[in-house]
């Protein structure tokens, strides 16, 4: 597929098929994040990766809001929920100061007031962008959520996720349901020149 069509293609999808997607699939669209930038290449993420059922319903058990919103009705959420594939994305601070304490970079003081923003979670987040892509690559359709923060304490547990790593999103993929209904945001897409300021603001 043209890059071109991946991007244009590319939405979130809310809706997925019960079918399974192969584990060779599976690996390319986590591969696919791995190969995210990062600051000093200093690659402190991580992706907890689910595709037993059993594991996917245990992340389901301790993660879900019980309340229905809005956005995610009933139906929506039983759409999501019907995803073969879990990618939970973590960032780990403490890989990117032990980094730039390093010689060639030399913040020996550990100071997080040299960041600008927390790099840890943006580039995690690129990680997560990379797989929304490579899914759309593949055929498939993926969705990129936040975690409930009262929920985050019940999933680690669950899940034994280290203290140093921090949940920044969790991507779910696979097939799209072929009755998945369209959002049209065209209308709400903010224009170029709102958003881009040439030469000064
Ligand atoms: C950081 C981030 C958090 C998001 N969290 C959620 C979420 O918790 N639940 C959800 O249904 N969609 C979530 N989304 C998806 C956005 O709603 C979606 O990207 C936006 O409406 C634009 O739609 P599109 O991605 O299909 O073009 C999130 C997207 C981002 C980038």
């Amino acid at each position: 597929m043209e890059f071109s069509e991946v991007l244009s293609r590319r939405r979130m999808v809310r809706h997925f098929a019960d079918r399974p997607v192969a584990p060779d699939v599976i690996d390319r669209v986590v591969d696919a994040g791995l190969r995210a930038p990062s600051a000093g290449f200093s690659q402190g993420y991580a992706v907890l990766l689910l595709t037993d059922a059993d594991d996917r319903a245990r992340f389901w058990a301790t993660t879900e809001t019980e309340q229905e919103t809005a956005s995610w009705p009933t139906e929506t959420r039983a759409g999501v929920m019907r995803a073969p594939v879990i990618a939970v994305t973590l960032s780990c601070k403490r890989t990117y100061l032990d980094r730039y304490a390093l010689p060639d970079k030399g913040w020996t003081d550990r100071a997080e007031g040299r960041w600008p923003v927390p790099y840890w979670h943006i580039d995690t987040g690129m990680v997560a962008l990379l797989m929304l892509l490579q899914a759309v690559d593949e055929g498939l359709g993926a969705l990129f959520m936040g975690m409930p923060p009262e929920k985050i304490p019940s999933f680690r547990a669950a899940f034994d996720v280290p203290d140093d790593h921090d949940v920044v999103g969790v991507v779910c993929f696979g097939y799209e349901a072929a009755d998945a209904p369209r959002r049209d945001l065209r209308s709400r897409r903010r224009e170029f020149s709102d958003v881009v300021h040439r030469g000064r603001w």
